[in-house]
Order: structure tokens, then sequence, then C-alpha cells
């Protein structure tokens, strides 16, 4: 249901590979709440041509841009605002990938060059995007960026891997340049920590369809859908939610706050 919430607001969503991915939803609502923007992801997942679909449904614009690299950012920050004819309002950073993940490197004897390309995709990536933004006064007074999430920054989960030490980087970035980009142009940033979510980055870690039913038993309302994601970042982009800034929001049915359920012990 739109209620044009929106409406009038210009962004960019990073991270739309495939119906199933998070940023995909958030587009599609997005659009429906009236908002316009432009679609981002790394050339290599474009040749899949699936986010042409998206484009299409969306009225939307693409512009590759692999998030490691600040040339790409620049110039799609740049050429974002030359398409919607003016400053940005909000940013989606939905965007994850550890090669020792997929490669199955234990988390004690990884691959040093790819911690640094999981580190880089994953976390650094919105720093250089919001340097970028900053520099290019690119984001309207009160604008919102929301990138997210995983509660592996704050516990283990082993087989997440290093993905955990770029989630608690991604936060540590969120809390650190929300401060300066809130004091500097009052742009607020937040990361929403989604539940265990079937998407193509999801499905990549071992012992996921375990997981997620435990999951699943572990939080009071059930895991939280990736619909239910896009519409919290939705609200996030709102002028609804104006004052919350350098947070980091879960959106996971209660499994943060919860110690054991009843389903749980009954399994025991
Ligand atoms: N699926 C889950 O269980 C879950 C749970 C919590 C948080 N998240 C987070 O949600 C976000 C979105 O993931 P998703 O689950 O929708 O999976 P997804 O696989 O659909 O999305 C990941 C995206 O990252 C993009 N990407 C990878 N390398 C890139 C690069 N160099 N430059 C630009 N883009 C690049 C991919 O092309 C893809 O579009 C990620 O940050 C992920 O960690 C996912």
């Amino acid at each position: 249901m739109s209620t044009d919430i929106l409406k009038g607001k210009k962004g960019i969503i990073f991270g739309a590979l495939n119906e199933m991915s998070i940023a995909w939803k958030v587009a599609q609502k997005a659009h429906e709440q009236g908002a316009q923007f432009v679609l981002t992801n790394a050339p290599i997942a474009m040749r899949m041509g699936e986010i042409n679909k998206l484009a299409e449904e969306t009225n939307s614009e693409i512009i590759p841009a692999d998030a490691t690299s600040v040339e790409d950012l620049e110039n799609l920050i740049t050429k974002a605002q030359e398409i919607l004819g003016g400053k940005l309002d909000f940013i989606l950073h939905s965007i994850g990938m550890s090669p020792n993940v997929r490669k199955k490197k234990h988390y004690t004897d990884i691959n040093y060059e790819w911690y640094k390309t999981t580190l880089d995709v994953s976390a650094t990536s919105l720093h250089k995007t919001l340097a970028i933004a900053k520099k290019q006064d690119a984001i309207n007074d009160w604008g919102s960026v929301v990138a997210l999430t995983y509660i592996a920054a704050q516990r283990i989960f082993p087989d997440y891997g290093d993905m955990a030490d770029a989630k608690s980087l991604l936060e540590s970035i969120t809390r650190s340049f929300g401060y300066h980009y809130g004091v500097d142009k009052k742009v607020r940033i937040n990361t929403i920590s989604q539940s265990p979510t079937v998407t193509t980055a999801g499905s990549g870690v071992g012992g996921f369809d375990k997981f997620i039913s435990y999951a699943e038993k572990m939080s009071p309302l059930g895991n939280a859908s990736a619909e239910a994601c896009a519409d919290y970042c939705i609200a996030m982009f709102s002028d609804l939610t104006k004052y919350v800034t350098m947070q980091n929001l879960y959106h996971d049915g209660g499994f943060s706050a919860t110690g054991v359920t009843n389903d749980i012990m009954d399994m025991m």
C-alpha cells in the first residue's frame, strides 16, 4: 500500500542482484512510496542481467560501480545527481562478500589477501561512499543512509567467518561517520541488523538451512523476512525517523534479546 512516504526523495540503492536480494525489495517499495533512485551493482554482478528487470519495473537507471573503487563511486555519485536532477536524500548499502567464506577457509586459517577484500567490499565501501558523498556535498540535510548488518558483529556465529569482522567495522564506520556527517550536514547513518534471510549472500554461509530454522525458533516473532526488512529501510529513509542516527537497529523478531525459547528447550 502506498502512502507516498518517500514522495520527492531521491536516492541510490546498492546491491540488488536478483529477486531474493533485500535491496531488490527495497527498490520495489521505495518506488511504490514515490521515490526516484538509481540502481547500482558491481559490473560483474550485472552480467547476469537480472537488474534490468528491476530498473524497468521501477523506472530507474543503472550505474555500474565496484564499491571498492573510489573512481567508480565518484562517477556513481556524480552521475546519480545528474540523472535525478538534484542531491540525494537516501542511500542503501546492501553489499557483502567474503572470499574466505565462499572458499570455506576456516576463521582461524584465513587468507589475508582475501580478508582485505572481505573488509573492503563489505565495510570500507561504506566509508568510501560516505566520504565521496560528503566531498561532493551530495546528500541533502536530514538525508538518511542505511547499511545492512548481522548480529555476528556482537556475538560469535562460527560459520560466519571473517564477515563478522567486516560487520563490526561496518557498524563502527556507521557510528563514526554518523557523528561527523550529523554535525556538518544533519545526515543520519544507521545499520539495520537483519534476521538470517534466504538470498544469494545469505545462503553462502555454511549450514545456513539449519541455522535459519534455529533463528526462527529463537525469535519470539519468527525471522524477519526480506520484505519486512525493506519496510524498515523505507521507514528509516522517511522523515518519520529524523532523529535516529549512529544506531545499530535490530530487525530480527526479538532474536537479539532472547536467551532461550521454549521451542528450543523442547528440542533438548
Ligand atoms: N541474507 C542474510 O541472511 C542477511 C542477514 C543480515 C544482513 N545481511 C546483509 O544484507 C546485505 C545484502 O545481502 P543479501 O542478503 O540481500 O544478498 P545478495 O547476495 O542479494 O546481495 C549482496 C550484494 O552485494 C553485491 N556486491 C558484492 N561485491 C560487490 C562489489 N565489489 N561492489 C558492489 N556490490 C557488490 C552483490 O552483487 C549483491 O548484489 C549484505 O550486507 C548482507 O551481509 C544479509
